[in-house]
């Protein structure tokens, strides 16, 4: 019974299995030339809302970003870079495989979509074939008023090469790389209009080189371009002014000529020669530490007794108060004496006339002041009712005991 249940349970797994595989891309690309994906948003946006299409809701237009690693590695395959200026633009994966590269390189993309935070993982498959024929001549154009993003969908590097076929005279033109010029050391430019990267274009053919193209060499292009003066830009054009060239920063790769071997490094006898005996070094001398002693501990600290002394004096010899006092002359003392007596007797006589003086009527108990009467001092004990808090009376209010 548990057996059957299991094996539901796997079948129901395996099937669900087939449905989310997705089949993945396959891309073939030979080594040496510029391969370029386009990771388009839209396609990713059916994936998240596949029934929104079927039944015609609205169409979401969400921000999404995308990691890319080779399979079973952190990261992308060294030849392969990916970039993506927004999550509100396509990504771009894009290099030249080289000879290594041979073969399938298997590449997750993985998509997550900002707006609900759902992910879709696809993988992308980059059969790397044997070069198709060689292009021995290369030249790397320089185009400043491009970014990498703008230069890698396949509608703008046809416009460039179309420029450069006509410059080149040939048909036979391939991208070998597309470079930002930020991965060259080129500087982030302002957030302003009209500010780019740049970006290096990298174009191979097996047709030599146009006379056009070969005055990039000469002496007299090089001089130019140092003086930065006017460039005799006879070669230049470009239909789309995003486009032009930057000559100076343009060079030739012409690979046509087998490059000379390395000289191979010399081989010595394998054996050391002789140094002579080890000597070593002598050590410095003792160091008298005496002076250094006493520039530091001694000076200040005689110096800080010397201060102690004086302030001590100060402080218990030549105070301002203690002066005064020896200042005080005995008449002054006698004066202070007379009238320190005078105001006392002055009291003595003021307290000894209080008794024939009537008391004020408001010090003595039970004083109405509204009507300047006398309680009767008589009341039965028992009936007296005097308010304890007597500030909490109005001050109106008829404060005579009640009956
Ligand atoms: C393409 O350009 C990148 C970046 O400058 C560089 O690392 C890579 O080696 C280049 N590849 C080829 C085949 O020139």
């Amino acid at each position: 019974m548990a057996d059957r249940g299991y094996w539901a349970l796997a079948l129901t797994a395996f099937v669900s299995s087939l449905l989310v595989v997705q089949a993945d891309i396959i891309k073939h690309t030979p080594v040496g030339q510029l391969f370029v994906h386009k990771l388009e948003r839209e396609k990713f946006q059916n994936e998240f809302e596949p029934f929104l299409k079927i039944y015609g809701g609205r169409v979401y237009n969400d921000p999404m970003v995308f990691k890319c690693n080779r399979q079973q590695f952190p990261d992308l395959p060294r030849w392969l870079r990916f970039t993506q200026r927004h999550p509100y633009d396509n990504g771009f994966l894009y290099g030249t495989p080289l000879q290594e590269n041979l073969g399938k390189n298997i590449i997750e993309i993985f998509v997550t979509n900002k707006r609900s935070y759902e992910t879709f993982k696809d993988r992308l498959v980059i059969n790397v074939a044997p070069a198709v024929k060689p292009m021995p001549y290369q030249a790397e154009f320089f185009i400043g008023k491009r970014e990498i993003e703008k230069v890698l969908p396949s509608d703008v590097q046809e416009e460039i090469k179309n420029d450069i076929k006509i410059i080149w005279g040939t048909d036979s033109l391939h991208f070998v790389n597309i470079t930002s010029a930020l991965d060259r050391g080129g500087r982030v430019p302002l957030p302003l209009a009209g500010h780019y990267e740049g970006v290096y274009v990298k174009l191979g053919s097996d047709k030599p080189y146009s006379t056009c193209l070969l005055s990039l060499q000469t002496l007299e292009h090089q001089r130019e371009c140092e003086v930065g003066g006017k460039i005799s830009e006879y070669c230049s054009r470009c239909n789309n002014p995003a486009n032009c060239v930057t000559w100076c920063r343009s060079t030739l790769i012409d690979l046509s000529r087998p490059v000379p071997p390395a000289p191979l490094p010399t081989v010595g006898s394998g054996i050391l020669a002789w140094g002579g005996e080890f000597d070593p070094p002598v050590s410095p001398p003792a160091k008298n530490y005496i002076p250094d002693y006493i520039v530091t501990i001694i000076i200040p600290f005689v110096f800080a007794i010397v201060l102690a002394l004086i302030l001590a004096y100060v402080m218990c010899c030549r105070r301002e108060g203690v002066q005064k006092r020896d200042a005080m002359t005995p008449e002054l003392q006698l004066y202070h004496h007379h009238t320190i007596q005078g105001n006392s007797s002055e009291l003595r006589n003021m307290a000894q006339s209080r008794g024939s003086v009537p008391q004020p009527l408001s010090t003595l108990p039970m004083f109405n002041t509204r009507t300047g009467e006398r309680a009767p001092p008589d009341y039965p004990s028992e009936s007296i009712h005097i308010p304890l808090i007597m500030a909490q009376q109005e001050p109106n209010v008829d404060t005579l005991p009640r009956k």
